[in-house]
């Protein structure tokens, strides 16, 4: 008897370990960064009126892998943009969607800054803006405060102030109609969240965890990144990060409905429909001269050094994940949008045509990573089923 319910406690708390840590199932880093992601189908910003062609394929001096092994992502500072033409800047989806039940983290050492640009490292549902959308990261001109929101469409979520976080909350209604659009915003509170004291401090990791109870966000300064926290971590335990920077709860928010499949998307706009709002740009930047616009401030003619730091450098993105439908196994990751592209990116040599990104059937960006994790769900299924034996 005694036996027999020390085992349903083993069962329980092995249970209950297996339920607190999430496995790796994709680091998207180094020399391999870009395999895991694809390009927009269209070829300019269509979504958010930003002054914008999407980089291509062929733009190996916006995507590439510099010399520390960081991938790079940035607005071209070298053409002169004629009136009317737009700038090439990088927008990637990752070519795996997840569902709830998955922790996303970002390491960071740059984020894009600078008068009318707007960097992002977000999530979207596959009919945007249906099917939700988390902002993780995202800054706009000369800010100092990273903003975190939820979009969602229909339905009820709101952002509750009992929730137990440290960020400061803005709009309380994550509703695409409400607001103008803003989502239920967050602010970072510390003033190296984002922009030029980003970069000076070495940058951080945003970390996020995405369940059908909550979505917390955390952002971590180098200094304060947890120990625990490293590329090469083959599980994540988000019990130790302590208070989250913000708080989705489902208490406020029917997260179980609202959010269908994300797909990652990372990408830096200009101008557009919220960094070139003049009531926004005047805000971190100077005020616009006489008839000038974001536009014809910032894109065109010599942007050189207007877009110096227009750029991500990051040291990886993982993807920790406890739903099995999540890796890239549904069908819709074959190419939400019908991308038949690959990313091909440059690397720190560029001497060669660059680093060919891996077939768009939603192979995962790093399956070595991934073996390991079925390994160890494999080792625990096993454990488990001799315990029930024994029981
Ligand atoms: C894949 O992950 C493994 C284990 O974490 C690591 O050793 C390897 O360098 C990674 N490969 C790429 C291409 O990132
Ligand atoms: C943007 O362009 C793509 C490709 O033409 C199209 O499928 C999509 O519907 C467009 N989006 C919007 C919001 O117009
Ligand atoms: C980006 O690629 C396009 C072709 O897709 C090319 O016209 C443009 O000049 C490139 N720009 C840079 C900065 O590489
Ligand atoms: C896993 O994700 C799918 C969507 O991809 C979702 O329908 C399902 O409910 C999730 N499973 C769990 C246990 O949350
Ligand atoms: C949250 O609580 C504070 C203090 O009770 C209150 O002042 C504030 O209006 C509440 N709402 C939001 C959205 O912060
Ligand atoms: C929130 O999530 C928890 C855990 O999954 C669940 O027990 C609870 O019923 C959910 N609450 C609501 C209001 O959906
Ligand atoms: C263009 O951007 C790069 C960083 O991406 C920066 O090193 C360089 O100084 C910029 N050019 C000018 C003239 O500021
Ligand atoms: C999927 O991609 C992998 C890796 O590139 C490749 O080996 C495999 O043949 C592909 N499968 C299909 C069905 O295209």
């Amino acid at each position: 008897m005694i036996s027999k319910l020390s085992i349903t406690a083993l069962i329980i708390t092995l249970a209950r370990i297996n339920a607190a840590q999430y496995p790796l199932t994709e680091s998207y880093s180094g020399t391999g960064f870009f395999d895991g992601w694809r390009f927009p189908v269209e070829t300019y910003d269509n979504t958010t009126n930003g002054d914008t062609f999407w980089a291509t394929a062929q733009n190996t001096s916006l995507l590439y892998v510099n010399d520390a092994g960081r991938a790079v992502l940035k607005v071209d500072n070298t053409t002169l943009v004629p009136y009317n033409e737009k700038r090439y800047a990088p927008k990637l989806f990752s070519k795996n969607t997840y569902g709830p039940g998955t922790v996303f983290v970002m390491d960071a050492v740059h984020v894009p800054f600078g008068c009318s640009v707007w960097g992002a490292f977000w999530t979207q549902g596959e009919n945007w803006p249906a099917g939700g959308e988390i902002d993780i990261f995202e800054g706009i001109n000369l800010r100092k405060e990273n903003m975190m929101a939820l979009h969602t469409s229909g339905g009820i979520c709101t952002i509750s102030n009992s929730s137990s976080m440290t960020g400061r909350i803005d709009a309380t209604n994550c509703d695409q109609s409400a607001n103008s659009g803003s989502g239920c915003t967050v602010y970072d509170q510390n003033d190296n969240s984002y922009g030029e004291a980003f970069a000076k401090d070495g940058g951080g990791v945003f970390i996020t965890e995405w369940t059908n109870e909550a979505i917390r966000i955390w952002f971590f300064s180098r200094s304060n990144v947890p120990s625990s926290v490293t590329s090469t971590a083959n599980t994540f335990d988000t019990s130790s990060l302590g208070t989250p920077t913000a708080e989705y709860s489902n208490a406020s928010c029917d997260l179980a409905t609202l959010f269908e499949p994300q797909t990652l998307t990372i990408n830096i706009a200009l101008c557009g429909d919220f960094a070139g709002l003049t009531s926004l740009l005047e805000q971190t930047c100077p005020p616009l001269e006489g008839d000038k616009t974001c536009y014809t401030t910032y894109v065109i003619d010599d942007a050189s050094t207007t877009y110096a730091n227009a750029y991500f450098e990051l040291n990886y993105i993982n993807v920790y994940t406890t739903n099995s439908s999540s890796s890239g196994n549904l069908p819709s990751a074959n190419g939400i949008g019908k991308a038949t592209t690959t990313v091909t990116a440059g690397t720190a040599s560029r001497t060669t045509s660059g680093v060919i990104g891996s077939a768009t059937n939603g192979t995962n960006a790093n399956s070595s990573a991934r073996k390991t994790t079925i390994k160890e769900i494999r080792i625990i299924a096993l454990i488990s089923l001799i315990l029930g034996i024994l029981l």
